[in-house]
This record gives C-alpha cells, structure tokens and sequence, in this order.
C-alpha cells in the first residue's frame, strides 16, 4: 500500500492529524522531524544554533529520500520539506500527498503555544507567518494530491475527510 503523506505549515495540524490516521487505518505512523531528531541525538532547534538551518535541511533531504522508500506508512512531514522539490519527488514515489492548511491567525494561535520552532523565534511572528506562507502556498499546492483547510477542523475531522478521500477514489482497500 502506498503511504500517506501530510505536509503543510507549521501548526497545521500535521502530527496530530497523522497519529489519529495511523491509529484509524492501523499503519505506522512516521514524524520525520522527530526522526531526525532521534537520529542526531538533538532537538530541531539545537541543530539550527549549533549548525544552522542548511545543516537541517540536509538531514531533513536524507530523511525524505528514506522514508519515501517506505510502504503502507502515515508520514507527518515537516513545514520546509517542500522547499526542495527532489523531496517531493521522493515522497510521491511511493505516496499520496496531503496537504494541510490553515490560516494566519490559525497558525500563529495554535504555533504560540510551544516554543519549538527556530523560524518563529522572532519578535514579529505575525510578519513572519506571514511572508513564509506567501512563499510557500504554491510549493504546497502545487505537491498535494487533496488538500484541507484545518482552520476551523477538529484533527478527528481533518482524518475523516482524509479517509475520505482516500477511499473516494479507490486508494484504501481494507477496512480502517
Ligand atoms: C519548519 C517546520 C518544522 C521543523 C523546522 C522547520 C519549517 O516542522 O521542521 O522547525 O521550515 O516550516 P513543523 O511543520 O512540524 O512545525
């Protein structure tokens, strides 16, 4: 079976989303920030001020090109995993791609609540937010197979509409 792959910004729901549809489908759910976490032995945000942020995007190309070797996962992407498209040609080898979106006020509320992402360790997030989703929204768009405005969804919601999908156009065999 091929896997599921959630990208979109931060706060969009990504993680939360994936765990609910690993445990609805029963498949093995896969962050690959926390990947690449356990696999340098350091958090996101140590390797962006011990090494920087290409550092990381490094770790995060090498981790695309493992996972999209992977079958029958649910893969929880981080926000840049779009910025190289060779990533996104990585993951739809074997994947169908999801991708989850929500608004300013949306992002900034449900991001302000940990402090774990270096790129919004800034005074203005709101800025911020801003001009890297004006960035970004048509790398986005342009990888996604669906995609799903999480603004005003519960994840429990967001899944459903995934399975949805899914099962709409034949992509799901078995029960979930
Ligand atoms: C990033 C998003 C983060 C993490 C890193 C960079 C980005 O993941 O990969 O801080 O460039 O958008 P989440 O989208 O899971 O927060």
């Amino acid at each position: 079976m091929k896997n599921i792959v959630l990208i979109g910004f931060m706060g969009t729901g990504k993680t939360s989303t994936g765990r609910l549809l690993a445990n609805r489908l029963g498949r093995p759910f896969i962050d690959t920030d926390k990947k690449i976490e356990q696999e340098n032995n350091m958090t996101i945000p140590e390797m962006f001020s011990l090494y920087g942020e290409a550092f990381f995007r490094q770790k995060e190309r090498e981790m695309a090109a493992k996972v999209g070797r992977y079958t029958n996962a649910i893969i929880a992407t981080g926000g840049g995993i779009v910025l190289d498209s060779e990533n996104i040609v990585r993951l739809r080898f074997n994947g169908y791609i999801i991708s989850l979106t929500a608004s300013v006020e949306v992002i900034l509320e449900r991001t302000g609540r940990r402090n774990t992402r270096p790129l919004l360790n800034c005074a203005d997030r709101e800025q911020k937010v801003t001009s890297l989703l004006a960035s970004r929204a048509s790398l986005y768009r342009e990888a996604a197979d669906f995609v799903i405005d999480t603004s005003v969804c519960t994840p429990q919601q967001v899944t459903d509409e995934i399975i949805a999908f899914l099962r709409r156009g034949g992509r799901l065999r078995g029960r979930s």
